[in-house]
Formats: C-alpha cells, sequence, structure tokens
C-alpha cells in the first residue's frame, strides 16, 4: 500500500496530530441523517472504513483478483503473494513469531470456534473445567458451553466487582487440577474494562493450562504483542479495525496449532486424499479449508497499514481523552448512570437513564443522528450482574470528536425532555 497520502507518522505525539484531516479520510463521515450530520459512536460494533482501504480494495478487485493457491497463471500468482502479504502485515502487527502462526478466519467468532473443536474436541474430556469471566461475550461464552455439554466438561466463571473488574484472588482461585482450559476477554465490549491478560496468563502457565484471548475489542485500541504476553491464542476482527467484514485472525503458537485437529474439512486444507484416508496440509493451511477471504484479508492489511502509520499509541491516547471528557459530561447529567468504571478502560462508554428504556433512547438519539448501540451487547452475564436488561453504549473511534460527545450529551437531555 502506498502510505504517502496519510495524514501522520507513528512517532507523533498525539496532541500534535492533525485529527481532523484523518477524519476527512472517512468519507462515511460526511453523511446526514434526517438533514443531521451523522456523529456515529457504535464503533465497538463496527469501526468505518477510511478511502485508503476502500482504495485497496478497488485496486486488489479491479487489477489482481483471482483465486490462490491453485494455478500458475499471473492473476492467480499476484492474488497468492498479496494474500501472503497480508499474513506477514498482521504477522508483524501483532509480533508473531512466525508468518505460520497467523491463520486468517472469518472473525473472532469462527477464530473462538477453531479453537473449541481444533484444540478443545481434541484434548478436553469429561470431568475437565474451562475458566472464563462473566465479562466475556457470548462469542466465548457459548462454543465452550457446547463443548462441556458434549464432553461433560464444567465452565467455571471468574466474578467482577461493582466497577466492572475481575476478580484476580477469585480467577487464581479457581484453578484445580482438573483446570484445563482458559477463555479470556482482553476488552469488554460492553463495559470498556481492559483485564489484566499478562498476569492472568501468567497464572495460567503456573497451572500449566492454556489461555485462548479474545481480542476483538482489544486490537483497535491497545498495542498487541503475542509473544511478550505469552498467549497461546489470540483472536481478532478486521471491521472493528476499520477493515472489511468476513474476515478476522486466529494467532496459535505453533507447536499448539500443530497439536490440533482441523476445523473445517474441504479444499487447499489437506496433503493428501484418497476414499481410504486424508493427510493434513501444514499450518495454517491445515485451518483454511475452501477458498479464503482473500479480498478481505488484502483489506484488513490495507487497514493495518494505515492504523499503523497514525500509531495505536497515539489512538489510544486521542481516545483516552474523549473517553475522560464524555464520562465528565454524562456524570453532570442528573438520572444518568455509567455502568463500567474500572480504572483501565477504552473508550466505551455504557449508560442508563433512570425511567427510559435504553431502545427509546437509542430511538431518540438517532433522530439527531447520533449512532449508539443499545441491548444487552452479546454480553448477557453483564447485565445480570448489573441486574439491568440493557444499556445504551457510546463506544469512540479516533475520527470521533468532542463536539460529538457534546452532541451526544444534548440528545440524553432531549430524551429526559420527552420520557420524564
Ligand atoms: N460485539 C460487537 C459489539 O459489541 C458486535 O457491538
Amino acid at each position: 500500500m502506498n502510505l504517502s497520502n496519510v495524514s501522520v507518522k507513528s512517532e507523533t505525539p498525539s496532541s500534535i496530530v492533525d485529527w481532523e484531516k484523518i477524519r476527512a479520510d472517512f468519507p462515511i463521515l460526511q453523511l446526514r441523517i434526517d438533514g443531521n450530520p451523522l456523529i456515529y459512536l457504535d464503533n465497538a460494533a463496527s469501526s468505518q472504513m477510511p478511502q485508503q482501504v476502500i482504495d485497496r480494495l478497488v485496486r486488489y478487485q479491479t487489477t489482481q483478483h483471482a483465486n490462490i493457491n491453485r494455478a500458475v497463471h499471473y492473476l492467480s500468482e499476484v492474488a497468492t503473494h498479496e494474500y501472503q502479504q497480508a499474513r506477514y502485515t498482521l504477522q508483524h502487527f501483532i509480533n508473531a513469531q512466525e508468518d505460520r502462526e497467523i491463520i486468517f478466519t472469518s472473525g473472532t467468532t469462527d477464530s473462538i470456534n477453531l479453537v473449541m473443536h481444533g484444540y478443545g474436541r481434541k484434548f478436553i474430556k469429561a470431568g475437565d473445567e474451562i475458566i472464563l469471566t462473566t465479562l466475556e461475550h457470548h462469542s466465548n461464552i457459548v462454543p465452550w458451553q457446547m463443548l462441556a455439554n458434549e464432553k461433560g466438561a464444567t465452565i467455571r466463571v471468574v466474578p467482577i466487582n461493582d466497577k466492572g473488574e475481575l476478580e484476580i484472588e477469585a480467577y487464581e482461585a479457581l484453578f484445580n487440577e482438573n483446570t484445563r482450559f482458559v477463555g479470556l476477554i482482553h476488552v469488554s465490549n460492553a463495559l470498556g474494562t481492559i483485564n489484566p491478560i499478562k498476569k492472568m496468563i501468567d497464572i495460567a502457565h503456573r497451572h500449566g493450562v492454556p489461555v485462548l484471548i479474545d481480542g476483538a475489542q482489544a486490537a483497535p485500541h491497545i498495542p498487541i504483542d503475542v509473544q511478550s504476553l505469552d498467549c497461546d491464542f489470540y483472536a481478532f476482527s478486521a471491521h472493528k479495525l476499520c477493515g472489511p467484514t468476513g474476515v478476522g485472525i486466529l494467532y496459535g503458537k505453533a507447536a499448539l496449532l500443530e497439536s490440533m485437529q482441523p476445523f473445517k474439512g474441504g479444499g487447499d486444507m489437506i496433503a493428501s486424499v484418497t476414499f481410504e484416508k486424508t493427510t493434513y496440509n501444514t499450518i495454517p493451511h491445515k485451518f483454511e479449508a475452501g477458498t479464503p477471504p482473500i479480498a478481505a484479508a488484502i483489506g484488513f492489511a490495507a487497514a493495518i497499514d494505515y492504523l499503523m502509520s497514525i500509531g495505536i499509541e497515539q489512538i489510544a491516547a486521542y481516545e483516552t481523552t474523549l473517553l475522560e471528557y464524555a464520562t465528565r459530561c454524562l456524570n453532570q447529567i442528573p438520572g444518568v448512570t455509567i455502568l463500567g468504571t474500572a480504572a483501565e478502560k477504552t473508550a466505551v462508554l455504557s449508560f442508563t437513564i433512570d425511567g427510559v428504556h435504553p431502545h427509546d433512547v437509542g430511538t431518540i438519539l438517532n433522530q439527531d443522528g447520533v449512532a449508539v448501540r443499545t441491548g444487552h451487547h452479546c454480553a448477557q452475564p453483564i447485565m445480570q450482574r448489573f441486574n439491568v436488561p440493557a444499556t445504551s453504549r457510546a463506544s469512540f473511534a479516533f475520527y470521533n470528536k468532542k463536539s460529538e460527545v457534546d452532541a451526544l450529551a444534548a440528545g440524553i437531555k432531549t430524551v429526559q425532555k420527552i420520557f420524564l
């Protein structure tokens, strides 16, 4: 990707980054909704795509597309090369030791299901225990419940305190001789809590237990180094990182991936096939059956290049200033309660308004062009812990600005005028 037209370089401090210029890279932010400017505060659900990534997808589709790993013609060789380059980009983004430790999947959910089928169904047995946390998204609960039901294993759950932080002593106390696996969300999508995953991985490893990190909400906001974390698996999706939908990665330590059984069967994941017996390809191909999301993976890499050209640290610092400002604004409105007040948070504000259902909040805010998510955020155990059916959630990205926080606060006051 040609980065010459990207607005800043990574060594630039966030205070002097030209965030308005970066915002201009996102054509969708020019939209008007019912005459109002779009104020997009639903980035934890899916972020928007800059022109640089859109251009990369167009260039791929107009000059480089063919199937990969299957033919010797020009386009097939170009597409195969570009897809492999995308794998290298992802490898470097998370500092994986080897490119074969990066498996392209359809997204975080698919990555977690891959680990459940590939690792869990092979190695977890009746009587074994799997540790999850109250903060997990359904995508890191349901696959493990399916496995536990099939095998006769048990799920153990780490509790949270009133701020939405994991209770680490309780976590450590859950380990025993039956513990076989830990599934852990890096950043809570519903509350924004950043979990102390390095410490939690170290604890699990002291008990000889592998750890899968759901990084869907972390990778867009926190620099990830899988070697320094020493996690066994790490999963995230492109569409929360300004990339396309339908693609994500699973990182896995090579030795673990090699020990696992395939998840999906089909073309490209085999070494040889007869009706008597199939032998499997090497990693990562063993886990990439069928035609992979070639264009999406190349767009994913372009999105990573774009974000790296700004710098994840700069993005995090800027988003933290937005979070602090938004927290102050909402705390000043009587009747508004913020759920999730962890000391370490990404720019996510889940809130309730006394006497108003979150779906009504979302509907009225939408009339002013303000897009937030309302509901249980695919994290019903968190809602149960706080004894609410749902919340409204504003989630910020580096292309948001303080005036949009002001619009959110004004919209909340309008909701209160209408309903109270
Ligand atoms: N998991 C995404 C969210 O939190 C969809 O909204």
